[in-house]
């Protein structure tokens, strides 16, 4: 198995009727990461969830909580994500808050932080970043919502990322429209952390594509 990639399934595709039975189920899965958006109908145009929502699923599994902040203002609810359970909160560069100060904030707390941009945001704007961050995600569709169309713009950026990020302790994440296809793609130009929603929660065996994605 490719050790390299690690899969981030995103439970905004999951059936939030039975949440914790997903989330045990990716528990049982080899899945490194559970990615949850958190969106304010603000920052994106929709409403998904909260710190309670968060805490209430910490219980169900170890694998790490990669809690992906879609909100502005994102600063006085840190703590709030950071004691629900987070182990990685990622955060907007386009926020209108200083996301340094966030991130500074996150790293203060003993937990990883990261940086995201938008697909329309240059790579450039990352390198005021590098020297804070564990990891920077690269949205592959416009933040909001799952089940869109990967956005193959947005390959470059993540070779620019990549070459930006050296040989530094950096996770390269890329989210939204991955799949089989575009997993190849991502995994070429860079990235090692693959986020994942539609293409994992509309399979029977979530464990089986899991694999698979690792594998491409
Ligand atoms: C979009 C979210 C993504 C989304 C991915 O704003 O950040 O995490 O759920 O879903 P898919 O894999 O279906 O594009
Ligand atoms: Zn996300």
């Amino acid at each position: 198995m490719n050790k390299e990639i690690k899969i981030s399934p995103s439970i905004l595709s999951a059936n939030f009727s039975k949440l914790g039975k997903e989330i045990i189920k990716l528990d049982k899965s080899n899945c490194e990461y559970i990615h949850i958006d958190v969106m304010d109908g603000h920052f994106v145009p929709n409403i998904t969830i909260g710190p309670e929502v968060v805490k209430s699923i910490r219980g169900l599994t170890k694998k790490k909580f990669d809690v992906h902040l879609m909100i502005d203002p994102v600063n006085k609810y840190i703590d709030d994500f950071i004691e629900a359970g987070a182990d990685i909160i990622t955060i907007h560069h386009e926020i209108s808050e200083d996301p340094l100060l966030c991130l500074k904030k996150i790293k203060k707390k003993k937990i990883l932080a990261g940086i995201s941009v938008k697909p329309s945001t240059p790579s450039n704007v990352l390198k005021k970043y590098i020297d804070y961050v564990d990891l920077i995600l690269i949205m592959t569709v416009e933040p909001g919502f799952g089940g869109q169309k990967f956005l193959n713009n947005q390959i470059k950026k993540i070779e620019e990322v990549k070459k930006m990020v050296g040989n530094k302790k950096i996770d390269i994440e890329v989210d939204g429209g991955i799949n089989m296809q575009s997993a190849k793609i991502v995994k070429k130009a860079g990235a090692n952390i693959l986020v994942s929603g539609s293409a994992i929660f509309s399979q029977k065996n979530y464990n089986k594509i899991i694999n698979e994605l690792k594998l491409v």
